[in-house]
């Protein structure tokens, strides 16, 4: 494992499951670790300091360093007070890993805007505010000469990424993820920072329903996701920026962003009519995600015509 000795690292949704696991693995490796977590249900209700607490106390026993933060990262103040008080504590901050995250899932046509809300606010904002204030404290060291080598570490869904049903708010939350790590990417390289971003699989009070029961050896472990923060860390990680890692069990693999596809292109602007015929004439059965055109060739009465 690589060492992380001397370093401060800040993690959000550490009380429990993949949160826990990556407090657990930065201690191992080293870090003094900002145990964050405000405690609520799955749905993002109520609070509760006992997380937190447990995992600094699990830290502690095996010698590690860490304190509890129980601030809701939804809030730019409480982001704020978050990475304050890993200054305050440590002295500096080297790792942010983005991780809190709830759940309200619901068909877009029932959802209402509470939903639609809790979820974009916890994920994304989730993400902003933190990474904003640990940013101004990196630039501020950069500027005054220091040679930084800092990393955030996000966290996005493959139901961002490819899309699941049910999920538009979470979705649309964990494919923003994915973008703002690119574009935290490229603003933070300039002080020496590193924005990476996991779309993990594991198997959590979040998905244990969906997953089922625990196997014994088991790909779907939440601290299979741990090692890989770990590496992201490390200094020789230090060329490794705006990626996007989709990891499940054994596997880590690097997803490609938005790709440009086929193009279409004229000189001037393109009438619609004659728009539509190319179109046609290139996806002559039409083009959808998998499985979509029979359903819409169905609610269609059978009436859309193909090619
Ligand atoms: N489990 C999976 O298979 C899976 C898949 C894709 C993405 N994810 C993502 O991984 C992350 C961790 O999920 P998990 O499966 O460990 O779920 P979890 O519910 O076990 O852990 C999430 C933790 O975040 C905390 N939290 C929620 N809102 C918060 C807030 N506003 N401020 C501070 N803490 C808050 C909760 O109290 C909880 O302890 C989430 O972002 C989730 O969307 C998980």
């Amino acid at each position: 494992m690589p060492s992380l000795a001397g370093k401060v690292a800040v993690v959000t949704g550490a009380g429990r499951g993949i949160g826990r696991e990556h407090a657990l693995a930065l201690a191992a490796a080293g870090a003094r670790v900002v145990v964050n977590d405000l405690g609520g249900s799955t749905a993002g209700e109520g609070a509760d300091d006992a997380p937190a607490r447990q995992v600094v106390d699990e830290i502690r026993a095996a010698g590690g360093e860490a304190v509890a933060n129980f601030d809701d990262v939804a809030d730019l103040h409480g982001a704020e007070n978050l990475i304050a008080q890993a200054i305050d504590a440590f002295g500096r901050l080297d790792i942010l890993v983005n991780n809190a995250g709830i759940l309200r899932d619901r068909m877009l046509v029932n959802m209402t805007e509470e939903e639609w809300d809790a979820v974009i606010a916890v994920h994304l904002k989730g993400h902003f505010g933190p990474t904003r204030h640990a940013a101004a404290h990196w630039r501020e060291r950069s500027k005054a000469g220091e040679e930084v080598r800092a990393r955030v570490i996000n966290t996005s869904s493959p139901s961002g990424l490819f899309g699941n049903v049910g999920q538009c708010n979470y979705g649309a939350a964990k494919g923003g993820i994915a973008s703002l790590t690119l574009i935290a990417a490229q603003e933070l390289a300039r002080y020496g920072v590193t924005v990476n971003c996991l779309a993990p699989n594991a198997r959590t009070r979040m998905t244990e329903e969906l997953f089922g029961p625990t196997a014994a050896s088991d790909a779907l472990d939440p601290a299979n996701i741990a090692p890989v923060v770990v590496a992201l860390c490390a200094d020789e990680a230090q060329h490794i920026t705006g990626q996007v890692f989709f990891v499940y069990g054994g596997a880590v693999n690097v997803l490609r962003p938005w790709q440009p596809g086929e193009l279409f292109d004229r000189p001037g602007r393109w009438d619609a009519d004659e728009l539509l015929e190319a179109l046609r004439a290139r996806f002559p059965d039409g083009v959808a995600p998998e499985g979509m055109i029979p359903m819409m060739a169905r609610a269609a009465g059978g009436e859309v015509e193909l090619g």
